[in-house]
């Protein structure tokens, strides 16, 4: 059952503000966190708490913030025994403003994270040898991901590729997904085209099938989750919460997949659990203060069924 995530770690510094500010403009904050982030490092805390036993690979600097994020991600009980303190680079941060509708916008410095090489994906394969998933984002190198996806084809271990951020993939990368979570942005970046609904995600589903995909799922923010594979399809709609900070909702809902797929639910299930994690992300502040509980995720889809 356990899982196996590779990608980044960032301390992310959140500014909460009225409204997103415009270019020149000074902006009056409402409140400000000092959370650890990262896409990889908020997958792993979330798949933790979903109860899957998790190793993070990943980067971080011999610094101040570095030595913090692994404290409190260790508290998580996330097995950080694959971690390397890079000497050469800081640890990764992240400058993030969240509105008063729960919009955000993201800089990233990637530090260490954009350091990973051929010694990560070896201690990455290493440790693969009893997962069930291998989970991996886009904000380490893209050739250090697609070798640990081919690491993990190799030994069997389901790949769940989140694109993101997204840039332009090669069509090798494709073949190598089991799974793959885009989000409307990042489909338009992959497919030439934003899906506004469940029908222009299935048109967008059957591009990524034809390119080697095993299954798609297009996440379509507060409309829902379309998936498709050759067998089955459906929608999921969206669970009602009230958000106040959409930051890394995407990261609890991949974990949420990964964690069901890992303990071999159905694919529908699976989306499921997908979904009702990054609505429980939306409804609390930071990344990885966010990242879902499984009780609380029991919770949500049984008061919502
Ligand atoms: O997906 C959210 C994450 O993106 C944040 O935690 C931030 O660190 C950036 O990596």
């Amino acid at each position: 059952m356990s899982i196996v995530v590779f990608g980044s770690i960032n301390m992310d510094l959140t500014a909460y503000v009225p409204k997103l500010p415009q270019p020149g403009e000074t902006l009056q904050g409402s409140s400000y966190i000092t959370v650890p982030g990262g896409k990889g490092n908020n997958q792993a805390v979330a798949a933790c708490r979903l109860g899957a036993p998790t190793k993070f690979v990943g980067r971080v600097g011999i610094d101040g913030f570095g030595e913090e994020v692994l404290k409190i991600v260790g508290e998580q009980k996330v097995d950080l025994s694959q971690v390397m303190k890079d000497p050469e680079h800081g640890t990764g941060i992240a400058v993030i403003c969240v509105d008063q509708n729960a919009e955000n916008t993201i800089i990233i410095i990637s530090g260490a994270n954009f350091a990973l090489d051929d010694s990560d994906v070896a201690r990455a394969s290493k440790v693969m040898t009893d997962a069930k998933v291998l989970m991996l984002q886009l904000e380490v190198p893209l050739d250090a991901c697609l070798k640990a996806a081919k690491a993990a084809k190799e030994k069997g271990v389901k790949v769940v590729f989140d694109p993101a951020p997204a840039v332009p993939l090669p069509d090798e990368a494709f073949k190598l997904m089991d799974f793959i979570t885009p989000n409307e942005t990042e489909t338009e970046i992959l497919v030439g085209f934003k899906p506004e609904n469940a029908e222009d995600a299935s048109k967008a589903a059957k591009l990524f099938l034809a390119k080697g995909v095993g299954t798609a799922i297009i996440k379509l923010g507060a409309k829902g989750v379309y998936y498709e594979n050759e067998k089955e399809s459906g929608f999921v709609p969206p669970y009602k919460v009230t958000p106040i900070d959409t930051v890394a909702a995407g990261d609890a809902f991949n974990a949420g997949l990964a964690v069901a797929i890992s303990e071999g639910k159905p694919l529908a299930e699976a989306v499921h659990w997908g979904a009702a994690a990054g609505a429980i992300a939306t409804t609390r502040k930071g990344a990885l203060p966010a990242m879902p509980h499984r009780d609380e995720l029991m919770q949500l889809m049984k008061e919502q069924a």
